[in-house]
């Protein structure tokens, strides 16, 4: 950490829980990304929601923290500020835009699902990851219920390792497991990355000055 604060370097932790964001705080970071439940990719072993965690970061922290896991609209923009965060960051919803450097495949995939098509997979294994059902994923599933708490790495390692390039580049959609927020259920269009954030703030703003304003008046 010292070497990076004297490089002017500002440092954002990753964080899935109030315990691990203070912990980051204590160590010197300048913000953390708060992580929830709903997030793509490593939700942590927590399994406490953005509803919850982010008022709760709200509680105990002094750093400034985005809220991150199942962002991807101005409706939870404009949320997120009213629970405590000061931002929002988005990673599954980034996937589904023009200038994201994967497969038409991913983002197509990305436009089919709904809320209800991920799934947890490596529990037993304490490395818990929220991906997109597909067939490699049920067989995982099927194979965690087999073997229960006697699961090891080697047991799956053919659906979770080195799958990434095979689903990003080639779109090759059922070679094995890749993180994915529930967001999908959010996504139904691929706009640029300058689209989806205007969109964003247009509709926070819009939310902030009428819905919000309305509710006081
Ligand atoms: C395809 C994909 C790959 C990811 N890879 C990583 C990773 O390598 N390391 C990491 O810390 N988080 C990773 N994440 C999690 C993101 O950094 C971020 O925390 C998460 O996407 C936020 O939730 P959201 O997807 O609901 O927006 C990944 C997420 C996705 C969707």
């Amino acid at each position: 950490m010292p070497a990076l604060k004297e490089a002017g370097i500002k440092v954002i932790h990753k964080c899935t829980s109030v315990r691990h964001s203070l912990k980051a705080e204590k160590i010197g970071c300048d913000a953390v990304s708060v992580d929830g439940f709903e997030c793509g990719g490593h939700p942590g072993e927590d399994d406490i929601p953005n509803m919850i965690l982010l008022p709760r970061a709200a509680e105990e922290l002094s750093i400034p923290f985005v809220a991150s896991g199942g962002m991807g609209n101005g409706k939870q923009l404009a949320a997120a500020l009213a629970l405590g965060a000061d931002g929002i960051n988005m990673g599954t919803r980034f996937i589904a835009t023009k200038e994201a450097p994967v497969h038409q495949n991913v983002k197509d995939a990305l436009i089919k699902a709904t809320e209800l098509d991920t799934r947890l997979i490596m529990r037993p294994l304490r490395n818990t990851e929220r991906v997109l059902n597909n067939p490699a994923v049920e067989k995982i599933i099927a194979l965690e219920q087999g073997k229960g708490q006697g699961l090891t790495i080697e047991d799956i390692k053919e659906l979770v390792a080195g799958v990434y390039p095979k689903v990003m580049m080639e779109g090759d959609m059922d070679s094995g497991a890749w993180s994915c927020g529930m967001v999908a259920g959010l996504i139904h269009d691929i706009p640029t990355c300058q689209e989806l954030i205007d969109r964003i703030m247009s509709e926070a703003t819009e939310i902030i000055n009428s819905r919000l304003k309305a509710f006081v008046a």
